[in-house]
């Protein structure tokens, strides 16, 4: 365990905060203020429910599955954990493509599992049959597939987690942290495969980060096995009154996002005209671009030494050599980095 680092981030303060793939809008003022007023209305003493039957059929409902295989956690990450750690044995292999979300490596190692990375194909598409086949060969216990996934923003093509499903023997992860920005989504494969785990967050599309509200939709028999690895009381009272307030302006969230994809694709364009960028196609709330000229770590303090702008420096791994994963902010921030990419790398 010696080798692995902890799941950390140093980040220096950047007026334009496009690091973490968060929303760049706020909870409006208005539903913060109904969410304390809940809170503030509730005794405090007192554990908050385990997993509230109301809040779980509405979820239910809002993403089209039955309530009891729905189960909540403190942000998606407590799902991944709980679900790899009543899964996993010693020296079982979890298989996922590579580049992809680091929390899968570390807590696979942290587990005693053997992690098989698969390395995606040219320009960061999944490999399907390359993922089957290690699978396969290795007796995957799992595979998680993150689509679209971070921090390449590539999405998985229609039908492949059936052909996953269908010629491994894994229990299959599908992380869909970023799937409201594009891509296919797993949902309705879970009425057909028991083997099959979907993990949503609140932290992307609805703007809670801060709160730490996800959750996994599974058949209700895997669910309870996961509920197993969880801790009780993990989701407190303030964000359950969140993750229900946002359900109820769930039409006015999802026209942020739609915001956010239109944003995505004017920037993503005009970053086509930039010289010295390698642009790979995204289906998410981030870019990842790679600095043909200047050094990537060049480019990253450049952006927010002299524009406050803060991007995700990912160059440090040898498949990403010279990246920087760039989220999408609002209108305004896309031109700021814009207009500094094209006046750095102009120069350059
Ligand atoms: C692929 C992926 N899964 C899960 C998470 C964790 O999300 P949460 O805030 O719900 O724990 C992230 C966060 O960046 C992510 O990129």
């Amino acid at each position: 365990m010696r080798a692995h680092a902890a799941y950390t981030l140093a980040a220096p303060p950047g007026r334009r905060k496009l690091n973490q793939n968060e929303s760049p809008f706020d909870f409006p003022t208005e539903l913060k203020r109904q969410v304390l007023e809940q809170v503030a209305a509730q005794p405090w003493q007192r554990y908050p429910p385990f997993a509230p039957p109301e809040l779980l059929a509405r979820l239910a409902e809002h993403y089209g599955w039955v309530a009891e295989g729905v189960l909540v956690g403190n942000g998606s990450n407590e799902l991944i954990q709980s679900t790899l750690s009543v899964t996993l044995g010693a020296g079982d292999r979890v298989v996922a493509p590579s580049p992809t979300f680091s929390l899968y490596r570390l807590l696979t190692a942290v587990l005693g599992g053997r992690y098989v990375p698969v390395p995606l194909g040219d320009g960061f598409v999944f490999d399907v049959d390359s993922l089957i086949e290690a699978a396969q060969r290795e007796g995957a216990r799992v595979i998680v597939l993150n689509s679209p996934n971070n921090p390449t923003g590539s999405a998985l093509p229609e039908g492949a987690v059936e052909r996953i499903l269908s010629q491994t023997e894994a229990l299959v992860v599908c992380d869909e942290a970023y799937q409201d920005f594009g891509g296919p989504s797993a949902i309705r494969l879970l009425s057909h495969s028991s083997r099959l785990v979907v993990l949503r967050t609140f932290s992307k599309a609805f703007g809670l980060a801060g709160l730490r509200f996800g959750l996994a939709l599974a058949h209700p028999a895997v669910a309870r096995e996961i509920a197993k690895g969880k801790l009780p009381y993990n989701v407190n009272l303030m964000t359950l009154a969140a993750a229900r307030t946002a359900l109820d302006h769930a039409p006015m969230l999802a026209a942020r996002t739609r915001e956010v994809i239109e944003v995505r694709d004017r920037f993503v364009a005009r970053l086509g005209g930039v010289p010295g960028l390698t642009v790979y196609p995204t289906a998410s709330n981030f870019v990842l671009i790679r600095s043909l000229g200047l050094p990537a770590k060049e480019l990253f303090h450049r952006l927010l030494d002299d524009y406050g702008i803060l991007v995700r420096d990912v160059s440090d791994s040898a498949q990403l050599s010279e990246c920087l994963r760039i989220s999408i902010g609002t209108g305004e921030d896309m031109d700021a980095v814009i207009d500094a990419l094209g006046e750095i790398l102009r120069k350059a």
